[in-house]
C-alpha cells in the first residue's frame, strides 16, 4: 500500500508515455498522490489534460512558469515528494541525469531533489545497448538511482529485445520496494571506505589503491534496507551514495575522531583501505631538491581503527565487521586478523594485482566468523554490499 506516499511522475517523450497515464492510475488506486511532470517531448504523446484529469492534480510543465513558481517553486516541488520516478526515461533524459543538466524542469527537479530516484527506461533495442546509454545507465547507478526495466520484447518500432518500459504493475512493485521501510529501520550503521592520504609536505602523500567502490556499495545497501547511515570516507574515486551521512576524512587519524564522533551505532563496517603508517617527519612546506640530496622519510604506526572499536569496553556496536586485504594465505592470515583485531567478522579478500580486485568492479571474498567460514562466489561489488547487508540485517533482528 502507499497510502499517505506521495510519488512526483516524471513522464519523458517516448512512445510508452501512454503506460504513464496507467501508471498514474494504478498509483492511486494504491493511496499515493501524484504529481505529473511532462517533458516537452512527452506532450507530443499525451496531452496534460489526461495526465492532469488521472492525477486529480495540477500537470507541471515548464521551469520558467512564473505562475508555478509562485505556488511552488521547483525546489519545493522536487522535495515535497517522496519519490521521483521517471518513466518512460528515454535516452536523452537519462544523458541529461548523467550528465548533470538542468535545462528544463524535468532536469532541474531531478538536479535539485534530496529523495530517491527509480527510473524505467524505455528506448529502441539500439538506443539501450548504445555504449553512451550503458555509460549513463551505470553512472545513474553508481549516483544511487533505482532502475526498473527495460524488460525486452517487440517494440513499437519493429525490432525486438530490450527497452520497453516495464508494465505499470511492475513499475508500482519497484515504487513500493523503494518506499517500503526496510528491515534495518531504525539501526544506526557505520562504514568507513576509501583509502587515506598520509601528507609527507604540503603537496604529496602517500596513498593506496583503493577506489572507495566496495565500502561505498555497502553504504547504499545498506541505507537501501532503511538503516541511517554514518559514512566516513578517505579521498575516494567512488561518489558516495545519496541519502547517507557523508564525512570526508584524508588521514587514518582523522578517521579514527569521525569514527568515534558517530558513535553510538548498532553496527559498524570497516571497509577502508587505512594507511597503516603515516610520516613522522610531515613537513609543512614543500620539500625542494638541492644540497641535502634525497628526503628520508620516517614513519610512525597508525591508529587501528576497526581493532579500537572492536575492543571498546563500552559503547562497542552490536556488530563489527572488518576488512581484510591480503595477497598470501589469504583465509589463513584473515582468521588471524579476525582474532588479533577482536571483530566479529571479517570479510577477506585477495587483493594480489592478478585478481584486479583492488580499484575494480568484482570481488570474491570469504566472509569469516567465529566458528564459520562462507565462500562467496565472485560478483560485483555491489552483490557483495547487498549480501552482506542482508547478513547484518540478519544479524540484527
Ligand atoms: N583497519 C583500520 N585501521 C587501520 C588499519 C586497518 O581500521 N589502521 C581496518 C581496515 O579497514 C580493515 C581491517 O582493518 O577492515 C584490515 O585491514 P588490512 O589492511 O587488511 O590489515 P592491516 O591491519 O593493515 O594488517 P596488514 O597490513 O598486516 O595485513
Amino acid at each position: 500500500m502507499l497510502a499517505g506516499k506521495h510519488v512526483l511522475l516524471i513522464i519523458g517523450g517516448g512512445i510508452a508515455a501512454f503506460k504513464s497515464l496507467d501508471l498514474i492510475r494504478r498509483l492511486r488506486e494504491r493511496g499515493a498522490t501524484v504529481t505529473p511532470v511532462l517533458t516537452k517531448a512527452a506532450e507530443e504523446f499525451v496531452t496534460p489534460l489526461s495526465a492532469s484529469a488521472l492525477a486529480a492534480q495540477k500537470v507541471y510543465r515548464d521551469l520558467f512558469d512564473l505562475t508555478d513558481e509562485a505556488e511552488m517553486g521547483h525546489i519545493e516541488l522536487s522535495r515535497a515528494a517522496d519519490l521521483v520516478v521517471v518513466a518512460p526515461a528515454t535516452a536523452d533524459l537519462m544523458a541529461k541525469m548523467a550528465g548533470g543538466h538542468a535545462n528544463d524542469l524535468a532536469s532541474t527537479l531531478l538536479m535539485a531533489t534530496d529523495k530517491r530516484v527509480l527510473v524505467a527506461p524505455a528506448m529502441n533495442v539500439r538506443m539501450w545497448e548504445h555504449p553512451a546509454t550503458q555509460r549513463n545507465a551505470a553512472t545513474l547507478k553508481s549516483d544511487g538511482i533505482l532502475f526498473v526495466g527495460p524488460d525486452e520484447g517487440d517494440m513499437a518500432c519493429g525490432e525486438y529485445g530490450p527497452g520497453r518500459m516495464s508494465e505499470p504493475l511492475v513499475i508500482v512493485a519497484a515504487v513500493e520496494d523503494a518506499l517500503l521501510d526496510g528491515p534495518l529501520k531504525g539501526k544506526h550503521v557505520l562504514v568507513t571506505s576509501g583509502p587515506t592520504h598520509e601528507p609527507i609536505d604540503p603537496v604529496r602523500y602517500i596513498a593506496n589503491r583503493s577506489s572507495g567502490a566496495q565500502g561505498t556499495a555497502i553504504a547504499r545497501s545498506l541505507s537501501a534496507l532503511g538503516a541511517r547511515v554514518t559514512f566516513v570516507t578517505g579521498p575516494a574515486d567512488a561518489p558516495p551514495p545519496a541519502g547517507v551521512d557523508v564525512v570526508k576524512v584524508q588521514t587514518a587519524r582523522e578517521m579514527l575522531e569521525a569514527v568515534q564522533n558517530a558513535l553510538p551505532a548498532d553496527a559498524a563496517v570497516f571497509a577502508a583501505a587505512v594507511a597503516d603508517w603515516r610520516v613522522t617527519t610531515a613537513s609543512d612546506s614543500k620539500i625542494k631538491k638541492g644540497k641535502d640530496g634525497t628526503p628520508s622519510l620516517e614513519f610512525a604506526e597508525n591508529p587501528d581503527i576497526l581493532a579500537t572499536v572492536s575492543q571498546m569496553k563500552k559503547g562497542r556496536p552490536g556488530l563489527v565487521v572488518g576488512f581484510a586485504a591480503e595477497t598470501d594465505d589469504v583465509i589463513a592470515n584473515a582468521t588471524a586478523k579476525r582474532k588479533r583485531k577482536g571483530c566479529d567478522w571479517i570479510v577477506a579478500n585477495d587483493v594480489s594485482p592478478s585478481t584486479g580486485i583492488m580499484g575494480g568492479s568484482e570481488n570474491a571474498v570469504t566472509v569469516i566468523e567465529e566458528a564459520d567460514v562462507e565462500e562467496w562466489p565472485r560478483m560485483s561489488k555491489s552483490q557483495v554490499a547487498s549480501r552482506i547487508a542482508a547478513r547484518i540485517s540478519e544479524a540484527l533482528k
